[in-house]
């Protein structure tokens, strides 16, 4: 197995001087993320259902580096709002990082409400935010949408969430092309299995049992941290990947380059005549 690294760079100097929004930012990927900005000297204007988690991120960012604005992700008024009065205060909307998520997960009996819910938080929301803050961001800007491995692979019972990270991907490439005239970046990261609470939920707390078990699906052998995958965004986000655009960096450990013999016993026995 090897090491976990579990605090974001967020390369000192990188954002100086430039705003980022995110949204998801109370908890997990968007956290870290907006953690890393902060510490590359941005402000950020954090967006998040969960007003109280949000303030305890301001109060751990301090209040001029964060600013927390409680919504929904899918109430397209409240997100005019926040990204006018975010470019009003700082001139200008430099980085968008969508993290906000509907992890809902149906199969087969997943009904019309179900699919409006997920499709409207992960893909539409998140469409019409950067669209919306496009606007007002000038050349040299970024937008980071977050998928998932499970864009790529089968996973049971979960049409709902993997045809929105899919999505997510065709989004990106189309958001890339439109907004390359203006001189803004698009581009997608795809994480394996993060330790985030979604996970966590999943693993009834305990990590110690589970992460032997799912950490095989992933070459590493382990899950992920929320830094991890932060430290991938900052880099898309930031000026050492300004010709990388329309793409997908995945951020999981080998878990989509893995094949059906998943880690495969006989690597054990890699130099000798087996195969
Ligand atoms: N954790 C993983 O293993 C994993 C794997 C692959 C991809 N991802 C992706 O990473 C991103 C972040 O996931 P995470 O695990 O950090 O999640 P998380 O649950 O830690 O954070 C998601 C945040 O989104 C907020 N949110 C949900 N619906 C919202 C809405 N309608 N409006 C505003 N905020 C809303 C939640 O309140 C929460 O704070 C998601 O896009 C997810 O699909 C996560």
């Amino acid at each position: 197995m090897t090491a976990t690294k579990t605090t974001t760079t967020g390369s000192a100097g990188d954002f100086e001087g430039r705003l980022a929004l995110v949204t998801g930012a109370a908890s997990g990927i968007g956290a870290a993320t907006a953690e890393g900005f902060a510490a590359g000297g941005a402000h950020v204007v954090l967006l998040d259902l969960d007003a109280d988690r949000l303030a305890d991120r301001v109060a751990v960012l301090g209040e001029d580096r964060a600013t927390a604005v409680p919504l929904d992700v899918t109430d397209t008024e409240a997100v005019a709002e926040a990204i006018a009065s975010a470019a009003d205060r700082h001139g200008s909307i430099h980085h968008v990082v969508n993290c906000a998520v509907s992890f809902l997960a149906a199969g087969v009996d997943a009904t019309a409400e179900q699919w409006q819910r997920a499709l409207g938080v992960n893909v539409a929301a998140s469409a019409m935010l950067t669209a919306a803050a496009s606007r007002r961001m000038p050349p040299g800007s970024t937008v980071v949408n977050v998928s998932s491995i499970s864009a790529h692979a089968a996973q049971p019972a979960r049409w709902t969430y993997n045809a929105t990270k899919a999505a997510i991907l065709a989004l990106t490439r189309g958001q890339a092309l439109d907004l390359a005239p203006a001189g803004i970046r698009v581009n997608a990261v795809s994480p394996g299995w993060i330790w985030t609470p979604e996970v966590e939920k999943a693993a009834g707390g305990d990590r110690a049992r589970w992460e032997p078990v799912w950490g095989r699906y992933h070459m590493l052998e382990r899950l992920g941290e929320p830094s991890e995958v932060a430290d991938a965004i900052l880099y898309l986000s930031g000026p050492r990947s300004t010709f990388i655009t329309g793409t997908e960096l995945m951020v999981d450990g080998g878990y989509s380059a893995m094949g059906p013999e998943g880690l495969g016993d006989t690597a054990k026995f890699a130099g000798s005549d087996m195969h």
